[in-house]
Protein backbone atom coordinates (compact mmCIF):
# COMPACT_ATOMS: atom_id res chain seq x y z
CA UNK A 1 0.00 0.00 0.00
CA UNK A 2 1.11 3.51 -0.88
CA UNK A 3 1.74 5.32 2.60
CA UNK A 4 -0.15 8.76 2.61
CA UNK A 5 0.46 11.27 5.48
CA UNK A 6 -1.84 13.73 6.68
CA UNK A 7 -1.37 16.61 9.50
CA UNK A 8 -2.30 19.79 10.57
CA UNK A 9 -2.60 22.59 13.24
CA UNK A 10 -5.50 24.95 14.20
CA UNK A 11 -4.50 28.47 13.54
CA UNK A 12 -4.51 30.39 16.94
CA UNK A 13 -1.06 31.94 17.01
CA UNK A 14 2.50 31.31 16.10
CA UNK A 15 3.92 28.52 15.89
CA UNK A 16 7.14 28.07 18.12
CA UNK A 17 9.75 25.53 19.33
CA UNK A 18 7.47 23.03 20.90
CA UNK A 19 5.85 22.47 17.29
CA UNK A 20 9.54 22.98 15.61
CA UNK A 21 10.48 19.65 17.71
CA UNK A 22 7.16 18.05 17.83
CA UNK A 23 5.96 18.25 14.52
CA UNK A 24 7.54 20.53 12.15
CA UNK A 25 11.08 18.88 11.91
CA UNK A 26 9.58 15.48 11.08
CA UNK A 27 7.20 16.26 8.65
CA UNK A 28 10.02 17.71 6.70
CA UNK A 29 12.26 14.96 7.15
CA UNK A 30 9.32 12.98 5.95
CA UNK A 31 8.61 15.17 3.12
CA UNK A 32 12.13 15.05 2.19
CA UNK A 33 12.81 11.57 2.36
CA UNK A 34 10.81 11.14 -1.02
CA UNK A 35 8.95 7.53 0.32
CA UNK A 36 5.80 8.58 1.05
CA UNK A 37 2.95 9.02 -1.84
CA UNK A 38 1.75 12.22 -0.59
CA UNK A 39 1.66 14.36 2.31
CA UNK A 40 -1.08 16.49 3.41
CA UNK A 41 -0.99 19.54 5.92
CA UNK A 42 -3.87 21.07 7.14
CA UNK A 43 -4.84 24.29 8.37
CA UNK A 44 -7.27 23.69 10.94
CA UNK A 45 -9.25 26.50 10.57
CA UNK A 46 -12.77 25.03 10.82
CA UNK A 47 -11.58 22.85 14.09
CA UNK A 48 -9.94 26.46 15.32
CA UNK A 49 -13.23 28.15 15.57
CA UNK A 50 -15.05 25.43 18.23
CA UNK A 51 -13.25 26.80 20.54
CA UNK A 52 -13.26 30.84 19.14
CA UNK A 53 -16.97 31.44 17.51
CA UNK A 54 -16.67 34.82 19.28
CA UNK A 55 -13.49 35.57 17.94
CA UNK A 56 -13.49 34.59 14.09
CA UNK A 57 -10.91 36.99 13.10
CA UNK A 58 -7.94 35.37 15.68
CA UNK A 59 -8.12 32.49 13.67
CA UNK A 60 -8.67 34.48 10.21
CA UNK A 61 -5.48 36.61 11.05
CA UNK A 62 -3.39 33.64 12.33
CA UNK A 63 -3.72 31.35 8.74
CA UNK A 64 -0.83 33.40 7.32
CA UNK A 65 1.39 32.79 10.25
CA UNK A 66 1.08 28.99 10.38
CA UNK A 67 1.52 29.05 6.58
CA UNK A 68 4.86 31.22 6.96
CA UNK A 69 6.13 28.95 9.24
CA UNK A 70 5.11 25.72 7.71
CA UNK A 71 6.95 27.56 4.45
CA UNK A 72 10.21 28.90 6.27
CA UNK A 73 10.94 25.24 7.98
CA UNK A 74 11.00 23.88 4.97
CA UNK A 75 7.76 22.45 3.72
CA UNK A 76 7.95 22.83 0.40
CA UNK A 77 4.10 23.21 -1.34
CA UNK A 78 5.90 20.98 -4.54
CA UNK A 79 6.49 17.87 -2.57
CA UNK A 80 3.41 19.00 0.33
CA UNK A 81 -0.26 19.84 0.28
CA UNK A 82 -0.72 22.52 2.63
CA UNK A 83 -4.81 23.37 2.87
CA UNK A 84 -7.15 25.11 4.21
CA UNK A 85 -9.80 22.89 6.24
CA UNK A 86 -12.47 25.09 6.04
CA UNK A 87 -11.87 25.31 1.72
CA UNK A 88 -12.99 21.72 1.59
CA UNK A 89 -16.34 21.70 2.84
CA UNK A 90 -16.76 17.73 2.12
CA UNK A 91 -15.13 17.31 5.17
CA UNK A 92 -18.19 18.51 7.16
CA UNK A 93 -20.55 15.65 5.17
CA UNK A 94 -17.96 13.24 6.15
CA UNK A 95 -18.39 14.60 9.69
CA UNK A 96 -22.17 14.59 9.55
CA UNK A 97 -21.97 10.46 8.91
CA UNK A 98 -19.68 9.80 11.37
CA UNK A 99 -21.17 11.69 13.88
CA UNK A 100 -23.59 8.64 14.19
CA UNK A 101 -20.63 6.17 14.27
CA UNK A 102 -19.69 7.49 18.20
CA UNK A 103 -21.65 7.43 21.44
CA UNK A 104 -21.55 10.90 22.98
CA UNK A 105 -20.10 8.80 26.38
CA UNK A 106 -17.28 7.92 24.23
CA UNK A 107 -16.90 11.63 23.09
CA UNK A 108 -16.93 12.61 26.72
CA UNK A 109 -14.00 10.15 27.22
CA UNK A 110 -11.47 11.61 25.33
CA UNK A 111 -8.81 12.59 27.50
CA UNK A 112 -7.18 15.40 25.66
CA UNK A 113 -10.65 16.87 24.94
CA UNK A 114 -11.79 16.82 28.76
CA UNK A 115 -8.08 18.65 29.82
CA UNK A 116 -8.99 21.02 26.80
CA UNK A 117 -12.70 21.56 28.49
CA UNK A 118 -11.29 22.00 31.98
CA UNK A 119 -8.45 24.23 30.82
CA UNK A 120 -10.84 26.42 28.81
CA UNK A 121 -13.53 26.52 31.92
CA UNK A 122 -16.39 25.47 29.79
CA UNK A 123 -17.91 23.94 32.64
CA UNK A 124 -21.48 23.21 31.95
CA UNK A 125 -21.39 25.56 28.63
CA UNK A 126 -19.41 22.95 26.04
CA UNK A 127 -20.20 24.01 22.46
CA UNK A 128 -21.62 21.12 20.68
CA UNK A 129 -18.64 21.41 17.45
CA UNK A 130 -16.26 21.12 20.02
CA UNK A 131 -17.24 18.35 21.73
CA UNK A 132 -18.05 16.56 18.43
CA UNK A 133 -14.27 18.19 16.92
CA UNK A 134 -12.60 14.21 17.24
CA UNK A 135 -15.11 13.15 14.86
CA UNK A 136 -14.10 15.63 12.36
CA UNK A 137 -10.27 15.32 12.45
CA UNK A 138 -11.62 11.59 11.84
CA UNK A 139 -13.22 12.88 8.95
CA UNK A 140 -9.45 15.39 7.99
CA UNK A 141 -7.48 12.25 8.30
CA UNK A 142 -10.16 9.65 6.20
CA UNK A 143 -10.83 11.87 3.69
CA UNK A 144 -7.25 12.14 2.03
CA UNK A 145 -6.95 7.75 3.02
CA UNK A 146 -3.83 8.52 5.14
CA UNK A 147 -2.28 5.75 6.86
CA UNK A 148 0.36 8.16 8.43
CA UNK A 149 -0.44 10.87 11.11
CA UNK A 150 2.32 12.40 12.61
CA UNK A 151 1.48 14.21 16.13
CA UNK A 152 2.53 14.97 19.37
CA UNK A 153 1.12 13.02 21.90
CA UNK A 154 -2.09 14.97 22.69
CA UNK A 155 -3.00 13.95 19.80
CA UNK A 156 -3.10 10.12 20.45
CA UNK A 157 -6.71 9.99 21.49
CA UNK A 158 -7.72 11.42 18.12
CA UNK A 159 -5.95 8.70 16.00
CA UNK A 160 -7.53 6.34 18.52
CA UNK A 161 -10.96 7.66 17.82
CA UNK A 162 -10.19 7.86 14.14
CA UNK A 163 -9.50 3.93 14.11
CA UNK A 164 -12.61 3.03 16.19
CA UNK A 165 -14.72 5.34 13.54
CA UNK A 166 -12.97 3.69 10.74
CA UNK A 167 -13.63 -0.03 12.25
CA UNK A 168 -17.25 0.59 12.39
CA UNK A 169 -17.61 2.34 9.70
CA UNK A 170 -16.14 -0.56 7.63
CA UNK A 171 -17.77 -3.70 9.44
CA UNK A 172 -21.56 -1.52 8.57
CA UNK A 173 -20.75 -0.92 5.16
CA UNK A 174 -18.25 -2.29 4.17
CA UNK A 175 -14.06 -1.90 3.46
CA UNK A 176 -13.84 1.82 2.56
CA UNK A 177 -11.60 3.75 5.10
CA UNK A 178 -8.17 3.18 5.74
CA UNK A 179 -7.24 2.89 9.40
CA UNK A 180 -4.43 5.21 10.17
CA UNK A 181 -1.96 5.12 13.10
CA UNK A 182 0.35 7.94 14.93
CA UNK A 183 4.18 8.79 14.26
CA UNK A 184 5.47 10.53 17.38
CA UNK A 185 8.86 11.98 17.35
CA UNK A 186 11.98 9.75 18.25
CA UNK A 187 13.49 11.93 20.74
CA UNK A 188 11.91 11.44 23.91
CA UNK A 189 11.90 15.15 24.70
CA UNK A 190 10.56 16.61 21.64
CA UNK A 191 7.22 15.06 22.54
CA UNK A 192 6.36 17.74 24.64
CA UNK A 193 8.38 20.76 25.11
CA UNK A 194 8.06 22.46 28.56
CA UNK A 195 7.75 26.18 28.87
CA UNK A 196 10.71 28.73 29.65
CA UNK A 197 9.26 29.21 32.58
CA UNK A 198 9.31 25.34 33.60
CA UNK A 199 5.70 24.70 32.81
CA UNK A 200 4.60 21.02 31.74
CA UNK A 201 3.77 22.66 28.09
CA UNK A 202 5.42 25.20 26.01
CA UNK A 203 1.98 26.92 25.33
CA UNK A 204 0.69 30.23 23.60
CA UNK A 205 -1.87 30.97 26.19
CA UNK A 206 0.42 30.59 29.47
CA UNK A 207 2.97 33.20 27.68
CA UNK A 208 5.75 30.39 27.96
CA UNK A 209 6.92 30.13 24.52
CA UNK A 210 10.01 30.99 21.91
CA UNK A 211 8.12 31.47 18.61
CA UNK A 212 9.62 30.80 15.26
CA UNK A 213 9.45 34.11 14.23
CA UNK A 214 11.10 36.03 17.57
CA UNK A 215 13.63 37.77 16.86
CA UNK A 216 17.17 37.32 17.60
CA UNK A 217 17.01 39.87 20.97
CA UNK A 218 14.06 37.97 21.89
CA UNK A 219 15.04 34.31 21.99
CA UNK A 220 18.14 35.55 23.73
CA UNK A 221 16.20 37.45 26.19
CA UNK A 222 13.93 34.28 27.07
CA UNK A 223 16.95 32.02 26.83
CA UNK A 224 18.02 34.28 30.08
CA UNK A 225 15.32 34.37 31.56
CA UNK A 226 14.92 30.37 31.85
CA UNK A 227 13.81 28.37 34.62
CA UNK A 228 16.40 26.07 35.79
CA UNK A 229 16.68 24.15 38.89
CA UNK A 230 15.69 26.11 41.24
CA UNK A 231 18.26 24.96 44.36
CA UNK A 232 21.32 25.78 42.23
CA UNK A 233 22.15 28.46 43.73
CA UNK A 234 25.63 28.92 43.84
CA UNK A 235 27.37 28.01 40.75
CA UNK A 236 29.29 25.57 42.78
CA UNK A 237 26.11 23.77 43.98
CA UNK A 238 25.35 20.74 42.26
CA UNK A 239 22.56 21.15 39.85
CA UNK A 240 20.02 19.07 38.33
CA UNK A 241 19.48 18.26 34.53
CA UNK A 242 16.35 16.11 34.80
CA UNK A 243 13.31 18.35 34.51
CA UNK A 244 15.57 21.46 34.15
CA UNK A 245 13.92 23.12 31.10
CA UNK A 246 17.17 24.41 30.08
CA UNK A 247 18.70 20.76 29.88
CA UNK A 248 15.36 19.47 28.01
CA UNK A 249 15.77 22.19 24.99
CA UNK A 250 19.75 21.08 24.80
CA UNK A 251 18.17 17.08 24.96
CA UNK A 252 16.06 18.20 21.84
CA UNK A 253 18.11 20.81 19.99
CA UNK A 254 22.19 20.31 20.44
CA UNK A 255 24.27 18.26 18.03
CA UNK A 256 27.59 17.29 18.92
CA UNK A 257 29.05 20.31 15.89
CA UNK A 258 27.75 22.59 18.83
CA UNK A 259 30.16 21.40 21.04
CA UNK A 260 32.65 21.83 18.64
CA UNK A 261 31.65 24.88 17.59
CA UNK A 262 31.22 26.47 21.40
CA UNK A 263 33.44 24.69 23.39
CA UNK A 264 36.78 24.88 21.31
CA UNK A 265 39.80 26.33 23.38
CA UNK A 266 40.99 28.41 20.61
CA UNK A 267 44.50 27.57 21.93
CA UNK A 268 44.88 24.58 22.99
CA UNK A 269 42.13 23.15 20.52
CA UNK A 270 40.42 20.86 23.24
CA UNK A 271 37.20 20.45 24.02
CA UNK A 272 36.32 21.78 27.24
CA UNK A 273 32.75 19.71 27.33
CA UNK A 274 32.83 16.80 24.24
CA UNK A 275 28.95 16.15 24.25
CA UNK A 276 25.70 16.91 26.01
CA UNK A 277 26.74 13.63 28.93
CA UNK A 278 29.89 15.88 29.69
CA UNK A 279 28.15 19.16 30.38
CA UNK A 280 25.74 17.01 32.21
CA UNK A 281 27.90 15.42 34.51
CA UNK A 282 29.71 18.77 35.38
CA UNK A 283 26.35 20.52 36.29
CA UNK A 284 25.64 17.55 38.34
CA UNK A 285 28.56 17.47 40.03
CA UNK A 286 28.83 21.45 41.31
CA UNK A 287 31.01 23.78 39.35
CA UNK A 288 28.70 24.91 36.02
CA UNK A 289 27.07 28.33 36.69
CA UNK A 290 23.07 28.47 35.04
CA UNK A 291 24.25 31.70 33.00
CA UNK A 292 27.05 29.18 31.05
CA UNK A 293 24.70 26.73 30.01
CA UNK A 294 22.48 29.15 29.11
CA UNK A 295 24.39 31.24 26.58
CA UNK A 296 25.16 27.70 25.18
CA UNK A 297 21.64 27.36 24.49
CA UNK A 298 21.05 30.16 23.16
CA UNK A 299 23.82 29.86 20.17
CA UNK A 300 22.03 26.78 19.77
CA UNK A 301 18.87 28.36 19.20
CA UNK A 302 20.11 31.45 17.03
CA UNK A 303 21.88 28.59 15.07
CA UNK A 304 18.74 26.46 14.55
CA UNK A 305 16.41 29.67 14.08
CA UNK A 306 18.22 31.94 12.27
CA UNK A 307 17.91 30.50 8.50
CA UNK A 308 13.98 29.59 9.17
CA UNK A 309 13.25 33.44 10.22
CA UNK A 310 15.89 34.31 7.07
CA UNK A 311 12.91 32.66 5.30
CA UNK A 312 10.20 34.03 7.10
CA UNK A 313 11.45 37.40 5.81
CA UNK A 314 11.59 36.63 2.37
CA UNK A 315 8.14 35.20 2.26
CA UNK A 316 7.16 38.26 4.10
CA UNK A 317 7.14 39.97 1.07
CA UNK A 318 5.54 37.70 -1.19
CA UNK A 319 1.99 37.26 0.84
CA UNK A 320 -0.50 37.18 -1.82
CA UNK A 321 1.45 34.73 -3.33
CA UNK A 322 1.65 32.33 0.10
CA UNK A 323 -2.36 32.28 -0.17
CA UNK A 324 -2.26 31.55 -3.53
CA UNK A 325 -0.27 28.66 -2.38
CA UNK A 326 -2.95 27.83 -0.13
CA UNK A 327 -5.47 27.81 -2.18
CA UNK A 328 -4.31 25.61 -4.79
CA UNK A 329 -3.59 23.35 -1.72
CA UNK A 330 -7.03 23.26 -1.07
CA UNK A 331 -8.17 23.04 -4.57
CA UNK A 332 -6.42 19.92 -4.91
CA UNK A 333 -7.65 18.55 -0.97
CA UNK A 334 -10.76 19.19 -2.23
CA UNK A 335 -10.62 16.85 -5.64
CA UNK A 336 -9.68 13.97 -3.33
CA UNK A 337 -12.04 14.56 -0.12
CA UNK A 338 -15.27 14.62 -2.58
CA UNK A 339 -13.78 11.39 -4.10
CA UNK A 340 -13.45 9.63 -0.46
CA UNK A 341 -17.30 11.29 -0.04
CA UNK A 342 -18.79 9.58 -2.72
CA UNK A 343 -17.13 6.79 -1.47
CA UNK A 344 -18.54 6.54 1.25
CA UNK A 345 -22.19 7.69 0.06
CA UNK A 346 -21.76 4.54 -2.20
CA UNK A 347 -21.18 2.39 0.55
CA UNK A 348 -23.91 3.57 2.57
CA UNK A 349 -26.18 3.22 -0.28
CA UNK A 350 -26.85 7.37 -0.62
CA UNK A 351 -25.94 7.42 -3.99
CA UNK A 352 -29.29 8.09 -5.85
CA UNK A 353 -27.71 9.65 -9.04
CA UNK A 354 -25.25 6.84 -9.83
CA UNK A 355 -27.47 4.57 -8.47
CA UNK A 356 -29.66 3.28 -12.01
CA UNK A 357 -30.29 -0.40 -10.56
CA UNK A 358 -32.01 1.29 -7.74
CA UNK A 359 -34.41 3.29 -9.62
CA UNK A 360 -35.36 0.47 -12.24
CA UNK A 361 -36.28 -1.24 -9.02
CA UNK A 362 -38.46 1.34 -7.62
CA UNK A 363 -40.19 1.64 -11.02
CA UNK A 364 -40.60 -1.66 -10.89
CA UNK A 365 -42.29 -2.03 -7.49
CA UNK A 366 -44.55 0.86 -8.68
CA UNK A 367 -45.65 -0.82 -12.03
CA UNK A 368 -46.57 -4.03 -10.55
CA UNK A 369 -48.84 -2.43 -8.23
CA UNK A 370 -50.63 -0.45 -10.76
N1 LIG B 1 -6.16 18.89 16.59
C1 LIG B 1 -4.92 19.33 15.99
C2 LIG B 1 -4.33 20.40 16.90
O1 LIG B 1 -4.99 20.87 17.81
C3 LIG B 1 -5.08 19.88 14.60
C4 LIG B 1 -5.64 18.92 13.60
C5 LIG B 1 -6.82 19.05 12.92
C6 LIG B 1 -5.04 17.71 13.16
N2 LIG B 1 -7.00 18.00 12.09
C7 LIG B 1 -5.95 17.16 12.21
C8 LIG B 1 -3.87 17.00 13.48
C9 LIG B 1 -5.70 15.93 11.59
C10 LIG B 1 -3.63 15.80 12.85
C11 LIG B 1 -4.54 15.24 11.92
O2 LIG B 1 -3.20 20.78 16.70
Amino acid sequence: MKDIILTGDRPTGRLHLGHLVGSLKQRVELQNSGKYEQIFIEIADAQATTDNSGNIQKVKDNVIEVALDYLSCGIDPKKSTIFLQSEVPELSDLTFYYMNLVTFSRLKRNPTVKQEIEYRGFNNSIPVGFMTYPISQAADITGFNANIVPVGDDQLPMIEQTREIVRTFNRLYGEVLVEPHAVLPKNEFCKRLPGIDGNAKMSKSLGNCIYLADTKEEVEKKVMSMFTDPNHVKVSDPGKTEGNPVFIYLEAFCKDEHFEKYFKNEETKELEYKNLDELKAHYERGGLGDMKVKRFLNFVLQDTLEPIRKRRCELENNIPEVYQILFDGSDKARNIVADTLGKVKKAMGLDYRNDKDFITKQAEKYSSNS
